[in-house]
């Protein structure tokens, strides 16, 4: 496995760990970002003002005791330059009520950072300016700001709350509306949330919230999460934890946030280990979910195989590989077939990453 292919490329570049610093206005900045950069992947920037309503409730809020940055673009500028040349992909978290300053941005710094929309804040001042939370609230608002962005050409994430609104609704609306990344703060939700949102749209997803422990950071990454993101907890050492994991499981695996099994909970992504549609299992609704009919979910797994070590596997319950169960499920028939075309395991897996996203990008095509 390449670096290319290990985890995921964001905003045209392949990530180095899919751990992410989170921002935190007054907080994080570019030296705060250097310090922890070794057992990081990207990080975002911020949160700056771009707007008169947002700079004005950041000062309300700061002088109510919380930091804040009181940064204009050319000092924006400077803190992108002092990353310029390090192996961190950078966003900006932005906040502003209209789509002119996030513009105004897109155009000043260009495809060399993310933009990330900040509809995630919810103190007072920032909601009644327009900006934050209020934006979940008014989705039309938020997708005007997206699309706008769109225009310029540039890679979008959008930081939300889950269990503010409708998650799935609100996802689904950003995807249509340009959007390439959701980051969602998860709050007591969990990794049910994760599922939720990777089921109904094809967004890169930042889990975040207290990803403190591996454990919780594989809950997120194996119900559909492709990064995780830290902002209290962004001390060197969790950091470093949750790095050296993850790059290990990722060759070991070979799949680093491989899902379970569907019939153990697992995301849209997991009908790459399900079997053929003969018997009564959760299955049969999840094709009806996805509004994929059993001729056409056949079908795709063939010809994505077709010609692939994947194809091979006549000793196997349905005669390929294309079907057959995770690594981690205990098989006979697959492990023998999987020696005798001298396929390791963490290969085996990585095919089945193909599989999945081929299948993936064929149930949102029309979606
Ligand atoms: C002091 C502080 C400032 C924050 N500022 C921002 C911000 O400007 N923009 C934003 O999107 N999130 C902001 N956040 C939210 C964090 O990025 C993150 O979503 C939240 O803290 C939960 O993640 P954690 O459990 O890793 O801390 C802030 C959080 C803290 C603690
Ligand atoms: S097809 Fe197989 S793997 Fe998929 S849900 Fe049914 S029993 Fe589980
Ligand atoms: S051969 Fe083994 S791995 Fe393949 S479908 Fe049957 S039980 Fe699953």
């Amino acid at each position: 496995m390449t670096g290319d292919t290990r985890f995921i490329s964001i905003n045209g570049r392949p990530v180095k760990t899919p751990i992410v610093l989170a921002s935190m206005a007054g907080i994080t900045d570019a030296d705060y970002v250097l310090e922890r950069s070794q057992h990081a992947g990207v990080a975002f920037i911020g949160g700056y003002n771009t707007d008169e309503a947002s700079r004005k409730a950041s000062a309300q809020m700061q002088s109510g005791g919380r930091p804040e940055f009181d940064a204009d673009f050319n000092e924006i500028a400077t803190e992108i330059a002092m990353l310029n040349g390090t192996d961190i992909i950078l966003g900006l978290n932005l906040r502003g009520a209209a789509p002119e300053g996030f513009v105004a941005a897109a155009k000043r710094f260009g495809n060399s950072v993310i933009y990330e929309i900040d509809a995630h804040c919810r103190q007072q001042p920032m909601i009644d300016a327009g900006c934050g939370e209020y934006l979940m609230h008014n989705p039309e608002k938020l997708c005007g700001i997206v699309s706008a962005l769109a225009k310029e050409g540039v890679t979008i994430s959008v930081k939300i709350r889950s269990g503010v609104v409708d998650d799935r609704n609100l996802a689904k609306m950003l995807w249509k509306a340009g959007a390439h990344i959701l980051h969602v703060d998860l709050m007591d939700t969990g990794y049910t949330k994760v599922r939720q949102i990777r089921n109904v749209c094809p967004l890169i997803i930042i889990a975040n919230n207290s990803v403190t422990n591996t454990d919780r950071m594989m809950d997120y990454f194996s119900h559909g999460a492709d990064l995780v993101s830290l902002a209290r907890g962004a001390n060197l050492p969790n950091l470093q934890t949750l790095d050296r994991y993850i790059r290990a499981t990722a060759e070991e695996v070979g799949w680093y946030n491989a899902p379970k099994q569907l019939c153990r909970g697992g995301d849209v992504r997991s009908l790459t280990f399900c079997c053929m549609p003969v018997k009564q299992c959760p299955l049969l609704p999840a094709l009806e979910t996805f509004k994929l009919s059993r001729e056409e979910y056949l079908s795709l797994k063939q010809s994505s195989t077709k010609e692939t070590m994947l194809a091979e596997g006549s000793h196997t319950c349905f005669g390929s590989l294309a079907f057959c169960c995770k690594s981690t499920t205990p098989c006979m028939f697959r492990d023998m077939t999987l020696k005798s075309i001298n396929l390791p395991k963490n290969d085996y897996m990585a095919l089945k990453r193909t599989l999945s996203e081929k299948i993936v990008a064929h149930i949102f095509k029309n979606a």
